[in-house]
């Protein structure tokens, strides 16, 4: 039997990590990131995809089109997270669990960070543990699946 699909989004600039300053966000590389969460989700019985989209209109389509093919997603909208509400509603218009992961820790950075607007449509979001935070993130959306009645709250 194939395993069910998880789906990992990463938002704007997220393909510069590794040089984009490492002293916030570390130095794993985006493709380094994707692979620990591909072995993990493996060790949990779901197959991983992962993208990376610059635009926002590109992550709306993405979002759009999961329902039918993955049965959660882990997103990190980036800069996209304190402004689109074209992204919070694309992930209000699905029914399957999103949840929102950031490497750093958003309240404790500039103002402009700590609020994250998509964060309103997500079941739960994970910030400030930089690449585990993904890590987390797919632990968390292998739980929610798997013990349904936690997202209940
Ligand atoms: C980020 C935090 C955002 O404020 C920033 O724009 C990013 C990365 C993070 O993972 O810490 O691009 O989402």
């Amino acid at each position: 039997m194939p395993k069910p699909k998880l789906l990992l989004l990463h938002g704007p600039n997220l393909n510069m990590l590794g040089m984009r300053e490492p002293s916030i966000y570390g130095s794993a590389t985006m493709a380094q990131i994707d692979q620990c969460c591909q072995q993990l989700a493996s060790e949990l019985g779901y197959n991983l995809s992962c993208r990376q989209s610059n635009h926002e209109g590109q992550l709306v389509d993405w979002l759009q089109a999961a329902a039918g093919e993955f049965v959660g997603i882990v997103i990190n909208p980036g800069a996209y997270s304190h402004s689109s509400i074209a992204l919070l509603d694309a992930i209000r218009a699905i029914t399957i669990p999103v949840v929102e992961v950031h490497l750093s820790n958003i309240h404790a950075r500039e103002a402009f960070r700590s609020h994250s607007v998509t964060a309103a449509g997500v079941v739960g979001l994970i910030s400030g543990f930089g690449a585990d935070s993904y890590l987390l993130g797919v632990r968390a959306v292998a739980q929610l699946l798997a013990d349904p009645l936690s997202s209940s709250s």
